[in-house]
């Protein structure tokens, strides 16, 4: 398998191009209030809206945030209902704001799992958006990695022979850059089922943070550590 080009000195070089996070801590912080775990979920919405403002000013060409996962439909109905409520409420008031910002959204994992008034407002989003150059936002909605490789290597082998290029062709993040930082807040060290593949060579940084009282500052913060650390793609 090809490795990622090497850079050498360029004044690019340590920059962070694709930065995924795993939300984590909306229901502690809310425990730790005597709040509704609703509540905790409002608020990490608004932690969302400030990241992706703040992904603006740090040159970031792609930020994809694990909002729904395969998983997720264990939790109680009116959680999951919660959470809907929430994601549309977040495209109704944000998208305009997103668009105007030159921002790109792409969705990950099988959203048409979804309720039809979810995914015609997402489908709207993603028609408002194509056009756009700027940051691409990739939120992954019941999305699962083992899910995402099943369904990419047997689109790669209805194509030809399985190898590890033919499956990365396929998978949902194959038009955005190479992973490179991994975040997960709240203290869980974990990949939870989230971009198994991409981060095969990501740096990985883990906060205490629980991920409401998560700000574009703490997003710097990981640019930063990731910028000085020297990665070797298993070379030398
Ligand atoms: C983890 O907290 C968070 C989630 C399962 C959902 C993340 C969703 C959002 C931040 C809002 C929707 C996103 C968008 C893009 C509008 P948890 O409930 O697992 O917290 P806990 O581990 O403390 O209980």
């Amino acid at each position: 398998m090809s490795m990622p080009a090497a850079t050498s000195g360029g004044p690019d070089e340590g920059r962070a191009r694709h930065v995924a996070i795993i939300m984590d801590g909306n229901g502690r912080w809310a425990k730790k209030r005597h709040l509704p775990r609703a509540v905790g979920h409002q608020r990490g919405v608004e932690a969302v809206r400030a990241v992706v403002r703040g992904a603006k000013g740090l040159g970031l060409e792609a930020l994809t945030l694990y909002a729904f996962s395969t998983e997720n439909w264990r939790r109680p109905d009116d959680e999951i209902s919660d959470l809907m409520g929430l994601m549309k409420r977040f495209i109704l008031s944000d998208l305009e704001e997103m668009a105007s910002n030159n921002i790109r959204l792409k969705i990950i994992g099988d959203y048409k799992a979804f309720k039809p008034d979810v995914v015609e407002l997402i489908e709207g989003a993603l028609a408002r958006t194509a056009a756009n150059t700027g940051t691409t936002i990739a939120v992954a909605l019941n999305y699962g990695s083992m899910d995402e490789i099943a369904r990419a290597a047997t689109r790669a082998a209805a194509e030809g022979p399985i190898t590890p290029e033919s499956i990365a062709a396929h998978l949902d993040t194959a038009d955005l850059p190479p992973l490179d930082l991994l975040i997960r807040t709240s203290g869980e060290e974990r990949l939870s089922n989230f971009l198994l593949w991409q981060a095969a060579y990501a740096e990985l940084w883990f906060t205490e943070v629980l991920w409401p009282d998560f700000t574009a500052e703490h997003l710097k913060e990981a640019l930063d550590a990731f910028a000085g650390r020297e990665r070797r793609y298993g070379g030398r």
